[in-house]
């Protein structure tokens, strides 16, 4: 089994270079890599990666995820989340090859407080949000075997992340403001990285499983009841901080103009995946205590 992952050095593509290893060959590409193309900002070249290596699965975690930049170069996010991925799902077709996408709660447009089913109508409010809903068109359309994977908050232990930043503010500074009235689950590259590989091999068994799902950690929180689980936990592990819990201040998204617009209600229901593929999904607390007691 010969398996190709794009963007290998991102949070999700990370954790998929060791999720993926068990299951197979792989070849695990960037945008630099110099033994194949895989630079999504040219799309014309991604065709013939694919029909080189010839891999039975391909997982893309390659995408422009700089949610407010993407609003003022627009072109490029839609060739980067859209374009390049519709190329690459027209590729595996001719190839018979299963293709693995993510997407995100960003295809939504954010309203009421229930949890976000699958085949519930799209309304992105922003540039991300409808090329991503493009790119995941795009692949259902070209690439009969796939798994388009929605997913949310995405943090990793390696690199920068919310929880990171949290900790370097609360360590300068007396108080903290965070916002309080956007809603979803912060959910862990490796959780993803886990869960996509045991997909991969129930839908390499049974084709009929191929399809749209949501993929979040469980339970649901706000970014202010993050940021004071982040302390709360850094704080019983002994760090010294300037800022504990308790001074977390609430405020509206308001409070933080963007230039691009986020969803209030990012809750994803995820009863098709964990039903589907016999899956539990860990509360989203587990997973960030993990990530913590890891980068602490
Ligand atoms: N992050 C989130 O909160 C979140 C939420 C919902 C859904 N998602 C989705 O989850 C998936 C994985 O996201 P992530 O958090 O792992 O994102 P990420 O850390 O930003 O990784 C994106 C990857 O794409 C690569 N990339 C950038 N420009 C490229 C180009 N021109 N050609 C090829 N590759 C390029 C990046 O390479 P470099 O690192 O070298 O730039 C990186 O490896 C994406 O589909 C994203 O839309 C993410």
């Amino acid at each position: 089994m010969k398996f190709l992952l794009l963007g290998k050095g991102g949070q999700v593509g990370w954790e998929l270079q060791r999720s993926l290893a068990p299951l197979g060959e792989l070849v695990a590409l960037d945008f630099d890599s110099t033994d194949y193309a895989a630079d999504f900002s040219r799309p014309e070249q991604l065709a013939d990666t694919v029909l080189k290596i010839r891999p039975d699965v391909i997982v893309n975690a390659a995408a422009h995820t700089a949610v407010d930049k993407a609003e003022s170069e627009v072109e490029f996010a839609r060739k980067l989340n859209a374009t390049s991925p519709g190329v690459v799902a027209q590729a595996a077709q001719q190839i018979g090859a299963l293709m693995v996408h993510y997407s995100t709660d960003y295809v939504f447009d954010g309203s009421g407080s229930t949890p976000w089913r699958e085949d519930d109508a799209t309304g992105p409010l922003s540039v991300y949000g409808a090329t991503k809903l493009e790119g995941e068109q795009l692949v259902a359309q070209h690439c009969a075997r796939h798994l388009i994977l929605r997913t949310s908050w995405v943090y990793a232990a390696r690199g920068g992340n919310f929880a990171k930043t949290m900790l370097r503010l609360a360590k300068e500074r007396e108080r903290l403001t965070v916002i309080d009235d956007q809603f979803g689950a912060p959910t862990g590259a490796e959780l993803l990285a886990d869960v996509t590989a045991h997909a991969i091999r129930a839908t390499l068994v049974d084709p009929a499983k191929a399809g749209l799902y949501h993929l979040v950690a469980g339970g649901e929180t706000t970014w202010h009841g993050y940021a004071r689980f982040v302390l709360e936990q850094a704080k019983a592990a002994g760090v010294e901080l300037k800022a504990g819990p308790e001074a977390v201040d609430p405020v509206p998204t308001s409070a933080f103009p963007t230039p691009a617009k986020r969803p209030q209600n990012s809750r994803l229901n995820t009863q098709k995946l964990q039903d589907t593929f016999g899956l539990t999904l860990p509360h989203w607390q587990a997973g960030v205590a993990r990530m913590l007691r890891e980068t602490l």
